[in-house]
């Protein structure tokens, strides 16, 4: 199911000062749809427990209604509200939030969060995002925020204010500008019951994961229990058709480079995985904006933040499902 179709509202352009932020605290506390900067990608927030708020971001997005979503919150303590909290997510918390980590844990009953969010798991989503305008929105609303990536379903993430205006403008009440996130890759997603199990690769390496537990983090593949949009295998998808490993473009292919790898665009010249990261999207967004119907994209490592790139590039290069954006 969708929830009923999006009514065309004029989306404001909010400004990362005091004001703007009250305009979309106030916003969000009526039920509206506000974007807003997180250090990784844009979310498209509303009022977790408003279930009508809810149901306007999957109508928005044009999301499977399926797919739960990820509900943000300032601190550990806000968590504990929401979720059981066994030790070992406590200490996750401490060593890694505010930052790009989700922790996947058991809901508590009288958490005061829309059936809709949890999408009928037993489990929800908590992360606590390190950009200063979403901790400031979450203090200024005062209630625990679900927030997808800010795009329509199936289209890439958002980086800038303007990519969530290119996909969103004229279905939600406002995007809080915030210049371009600083990581630029979503947040990595780790379920602990009790083994950890990743969800996601992400903003966070999943080696700074295993070591502050001290243990190999295994991927979870199991498709009976994962219903998590991240993980269908197209998805993050440009216009275009992606070939990846690239050492140089055939015939009609843009290029997009990579360290020693030159193309008409690059994600890091340098070869730093973390500028890669911060550029992935906006690249990938260009090449829609120049009508790119072929992307060659050169080789990645797979160390570090590269993990999260190459799990993007991959659902980019994969085949497309119908119905899905
Ligand atoms: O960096 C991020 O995580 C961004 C920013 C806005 O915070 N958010 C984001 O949300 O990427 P979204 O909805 O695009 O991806 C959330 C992922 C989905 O794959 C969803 O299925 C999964 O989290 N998810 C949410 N709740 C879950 C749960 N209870 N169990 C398993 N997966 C869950
Ligand atoms: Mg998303």
């Amino acid at each position: 199911m969708t929830a009923t179709p999006p009514q065309d509202v004029t989306t404001q352009r909010l400004p990362p000062d005091a004001g703007g932020l009250r305009a979309a605290a106030r916003l969000l506390r009526e039920g509206r749809l506000v974007a807003f900067p997180t250090e990784t990608v844009y979310g498209l927030g509303a009022d977790a427990g408003d279930g009508r708020a809810v149901a306007g971001i999957y109508a928005a997005k044009g999301r499977p209604s399926f797919n739960p979503l990820i509900v943000h919150v300032p601190d550990a303590e806000a968590a504990a509200r929401i979720a059981e909290v066994p030790d070992r997510a406590a200490d996750l918390m401490t060593a890694f939030w505010p930052g790009p980590l989700t922790l996947v844990l058991r809901a508590r009953e009288e958490a005061g969060i829309s059936p809709l969010v949890q999408a009928g798991l037993p489990t929800v989503a908590l992360r606590a995002p390190a950009h200063p305008l979403a901790r400031h929105l979450l203090r200024e609303v005062g209630r625990p925020l679900a927030a997808p990536s800010a795009n329509p379903s199936g289209r890439v993430s958002p980086t800038t204010a303007d990519h969530v205006m290119a996909g969103l403008s004229g279905r939600i009440a406002a995007v809080l500008d915030g210049g371009p996130c600083p990581v630029g890759v979503e947040s990595t997603i780790l379920a602990l019951d009790p083994a950890p199990r990743l969800l996601r690769a992400g903003g966070l390496p999943v080696e700074a994961l295993e070591e502050a537990l001290g243990q190999r983090i295994a991927w979870d593949t199991d498709p009976a229990r994962v219903a998590a949009p991240g993980q269908m295998a197209s998805h993050y998808a440009p216009q275009g058709a992606v070939r990846l490993n690239a050492l140089a473009p055939e015939p009609g292919e843009v290029m997009l480079g990579f360290g020693a790898v030159a193309g008409e665009l690059t994600l890091s010249a340098s070869g730093d995985l973390q500028e890669a990261a911060a550029n992935l999207f906006g690249c990938l967004h260009r090449l829609d904006a120049m009508g790119a119907d072929r992307i060659a994209v050169a080789p990645i490592p797979e160390t570090g933040l590269g993990q999260a790139i190459n799990d993007r590039l991959r659902r980019a290069a994969a085949p497309r499902h119908e119905g899905l954006a």
